[in-house]
Parts: structure tokens; C-alpha cells; sequence
């Protein structure tokens, strides 16, 4: 409960509709996409300036009142969840196009943008945001800084990291701090900016950013191949990336087809069943691309590792079979399932495949298991789903026994227990298989000189 003190102070700083208490309004701003905890927030408030967000950090500071930002809550580790009376601050209202600078090819937005909403202003401006993924339509920028948000283009333009050329945040002490200003080269120390993305709203609030833009991309095809064995993908994978640039490389395996199909009513991509598929995607840089493209389809044909394949006729065809992988996660929400987003290097993958394979298989032989990912830049979604005699909780502890030994087996591999949905609350307790006790201790410093009352998003990312 907020006292009525600062209930009115809040008031002030926002308007009183602006500040949220019903309990749908509590319930929707206080969860992300996870399952696994209940909303309990405080209020939600809703600022509309960088000032009124600066208020709201200082007044929070005053009566030791603990914040949990808000973006557009697709998140998938918790990282957005309020449970424990927090005041969520959404900034869905500091949503607009503040700069378009054709020039230097950037645009300024408030944090609170759809990421739909800046892909399509780059493209009305002749230009490109490649950073997407399924949650696109209702993700924000600030959040997907916030989390360093990667997806499906990630082999060929990085991840959100590479995108952000400034950024005006509100630290957790209240100070408001431009960084990096939009330069393209700023060699004047640390870049305070790198440490805001990835930070999952530990360190402050990220209200604006400033947003390098792409040229547009050339028209492009996609083929989906029928792959038998996991391992195989990646020869697959290494065969095409060493003559093609591009721009996607995914895979999902028959079972995650099998319930887009019968869920979301798509048709298969070819009549032959196989146990994986790849699906890539390059552009149309050269005369020659497609008979090239061709030629390595066959070479896989003929060593034996591809079985059937299709390449895209068309715009929508090419739509059509991007929807069999993007339709996956969505599809897969009508059984809680609990996900796995781990990552080892391209060169370490046939290895780590095999090993977390032979793991997966002895340690949820009764358990429904859906693989799909982004394997193009060494990433691997696993996802385990609810089987309905088990009640959330009891399934949760056997998830979590099985995490652990997935967490051993990247720490030999060098991997990641969390490749692109952040840390959050889901993977805070196997942090320390991909950093280190000394990492973790800076990480704790960094906190600490940003948000010297430990009032942002407290709980998230470690303890
Ligand atoms: C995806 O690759 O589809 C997204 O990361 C979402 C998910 O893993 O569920
Ligand atoms: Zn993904």
C-alpha cells in the first residue's frame, strides 16, 4: 500500500489519471510473458516527460520505494514482473518520434515506442530497423534495449547492442544522463551507454533513444530444408554461410511444426517429414545468388544431410514459411512451457548438440520437448512444456533440477544461460555458469554507482 502521501506527491508529478490502481490495471502492467509469479504491484504510473520520470526516481528514492520500469512486457525471464508491491513506471505515453536526422541516418524515440512502429517509420523514410522478432508488434524499444533484444536477423545486423547510438536515461539515484549523444566515434572513456543496454532496468530507466537506421534491404528468398539429424544442421549451416552472406539461419524441429500446423493452420512446407528443419533467408545481392543457392541446396542433398527443401516463389511465399518458425512461441503459450534460451559458439554447436541432446533425452524422458532456435548465431531455444497432471510449481522443480546440469554442461561449452531474453528472475540462480564470481562482483559495483538505494528493479538479474 502506498501511503497517502505519496499518492498525492505522485499526483502532482503526473495527473491523477495517470496513476493506476484497479485490479486489471495491476494485473496487466505488473507481469511480463512469463507464468511462473503472480502481479503485485503497488500502482502503476504512467509519466509523459523525462522530468515527470526524474520526479517520480527522486520521490521513490525519498520514501525508499522500490520501481519496476514497464515496456511493452513480452519479456520471457521475468524481468518485468512486479510481485512484490513495487511501483511499476510504464513509459508507453513517451512513445513519439522526437528526430529523424536523414544525414546521419538516425532517429530519436521515446522509449516507449512499438518496435513495429520504428520499423515501419524506417521504412517510410526509405531506411531499416533490423533488429525483430515475433513480439515485435507489442515490444518497445526501451525494453528491447533494456534487454538487448536479439531475434531473427542477428547473423547478418547483431542485436539491439548494435543499433542504439545514444541514450537519455533517469540513473536510480534521479540524475538525468545523455550518453553517447548519437556519435558514431566518442573515444572519451568508459561508454556508459553499453552498460544501460543489457541492464534489465537494474540501473535506471531508460527514457529515449537514439536509433542508427540501416539502408533498406534488397528483395530476398527463403528456403526451408528437411534435415534428419540435429548435428547435421550445422554442416548444413557451415556450408551455406561460408558462400552466402545471410541474413537468417534458424531450425525448429518437427514437433514445434507440427503444433504452428495444427494451431495456426499453416501448411506444411513440403510433403516429406523430417525430424529437423532449416530455415535461411539472403538477399538478392548478386545475378547469380539464386543459382548458387541452388547449387549448395544439391551439395546438401547429395552428402546426404538434407532430405527435401523449397525455396520461396514469392513475397508471400517467403512470409508464409517465415510464419512456420515466428508462430512457434506463441503457438507453445497454451502450456506454460518452461524455456531454455542458451548459446555456445558456431564452432562449439555440433559438440554442445549432441551433448544437450543426450542430456534432454535422460532427463525429461516423459516430458514433451520442443526445440526451435536461432542457430545461425549459436542459439538454442528449448523449451519443455507442462504436462497437465503436473500442477506449476511441481513442474518448475523438476525444470529447475534439469537447469542445472544444462548450466554445467555450458560452462564447459563456454556458453550462455541466457543468449537474448535476459536474465530476469528465471536464470538469476544460474548466473554464475556464465560469469564469473569476480564479473559478478563488479556487476554488483556498477549497480551500486547507479542506484545507490538499490530502488531499481531490485531482485532482477542477481541479488
Ligand atoms: C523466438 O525465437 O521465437 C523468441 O525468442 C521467443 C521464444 O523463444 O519463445
Ligand atoms: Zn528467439
Amino acid at each position: 500500500m502506498l501511503p497517502q502521501r505519496v499518492i498525492e506527491q505522485l499526483i502532482d508529478i503526473v495527473g491523477e489519471s495517470r496513476l493506476l490502481f484497479e485490479a486489471d490495471d495491476l494485473q496487466r502492467f505488473g507481469v511480463d510473458r512469463t507464468t511462473l509469479w503472480q502481479a503485485a504491484p503497488c500502482a502503476v504510473v504512467l509519466p509523459g516527460t523525462v522530468e515527470e520520470v526524474q520526479s517520480i526516481v527522486r520521490l521513490a528514492n525519498q520514501c525508499n520505494l522500490a520501481i519496476v520500469p514497464s515496456g511493452g512486457r513480452t519479456g520471457l525471464s521475468g524481468g518485468a514482473v512486479a510481485k512484490d508491491g513495487e511501483l511499476v513506471v510504464a513509459l508507453d505515453r513517451i512513445n513519439q518520434v522526437i528526430d529523424f536526422n536523414p544525414m546521419d541516418r538516425s532517429v530519436t524515440v521515446g522509449a516507449g515506442m512499438i518496435t513495429g512502429h520504428l520499423q515501419q517509420f524506417a521504412e517510410e523514410q526509405g531506411l531499416f530497423y533490423p533488429v525483430d522478432f515475433a513480439a515485435s508488434g507489442s515490444s518497445q524499444i526501451g525494453g528491447n534495449i533494456a534487454t538487448n533484444a536479439g531475434g531473427i536477423k542477428v547473423v547478418k545486423y547483431g542485436m539491439t547492442r548494435n543499433w542504439v547510438a545514444g541514450l537519455k536515461v533517469v540513473n536510480g539515484a534521479g540524475d538525468i544522463i545523455e550518453l553517447n549523444k548519437g556519435l558514431a566515434k566518442n573515444n572519451t572513456g568508459y561508454d556508459l551507454r553499453h552498460l544501460f543496454i543489457g541492464s534489465e532496468g537494474t540501473l535506471g530507466l531508460i527514457c529515449e533513444a537514439t536509433i542508427q537506421l540501416a539502408r533498406a534491404p534488397l528483395e530476398s528468398s527463403v528456403m526451408v530444408m528437411g534435415v534428419e539429424n540435429f548435428a547435421e544442421i550445422v554442416d548444413v549451416l557451415t556450408c551455406f554461410s561460408r558462400d552466402l552472406d545471410l541474413s537468417a539461419f534458424e531450425f525448429f524441429s518437427q514437433q514445434a511444426l507440427d503444433k504452428v500446423i495444427s494451431h495456426r493452420g499453416h501448411t506444411e512446407p513440403f510433403k516429406t517429414e523430417t525430424a529437423f528443419y532449416a530455415l535461411l533467408e539472403f538477399e538478392h545481392s548478386s545475378p547469380d545468388i539464386l543459382d548458387k543457392a541452388m547449387a549448395l541446396f544439391e551439395h546438401c542433398v547429395d552428402v546426404g544431410w538434407v532430405v527435401d527443401g523449397v525455396i520461396s516463389q514469392s513475397q508471400s511465399q517467403a512470409k508464409n514459411l517465415w510464419k512456420l518458425r515466428e508462430d512457434i512461441s506463441g503457438t507453445l503459450w497454451q502450456w506454460q512451457p518452461y524455456k531454455n534460451d542458451i548459446s555456445v559458439r558456431i564452432s562449439r554447436m555440433a559438440d554442445f548438440l549432441e551433448d544437450v541432446d543426450q542430456l534432454v533425452m535422460e532427463q525429461y524422458p516423459d516430458f514433451e520437448v520442443i526445440w526451435y532456435g536461432h542457430i545461425g548465431d549459436g542459439n538454442l531455444h528449448l523449451n519443455i512444456l507442462k504436462p497437465e497432471a503436473f500442477s506449476v510449481d511441481q513442474f518448475h522443480s523438476k525444470c529447475v533440477n534439469v537447469s542445472e546440469e544444462i548450466g554445467q554442461l555450458l560452462a564447459k561449452y563456454e556458453g550462455s544461460v541466457s543468449a537474448e531474453h535476459g536474465v530476469g528472475l528465471l536464470k538469476k540462480d544460474y548466473l554464475h555458469y556464465s560469469r564469473s564470481a569476480v564479473e559478478m562482483d563488479m556487476m554488483r559495483s556498477i549497480k551500486r554507482a547507479f542506484d545507490p538505494n538499490y530502488i531499481m528493479n531490485p531482485g532482477k538479474l542477481f541479488d
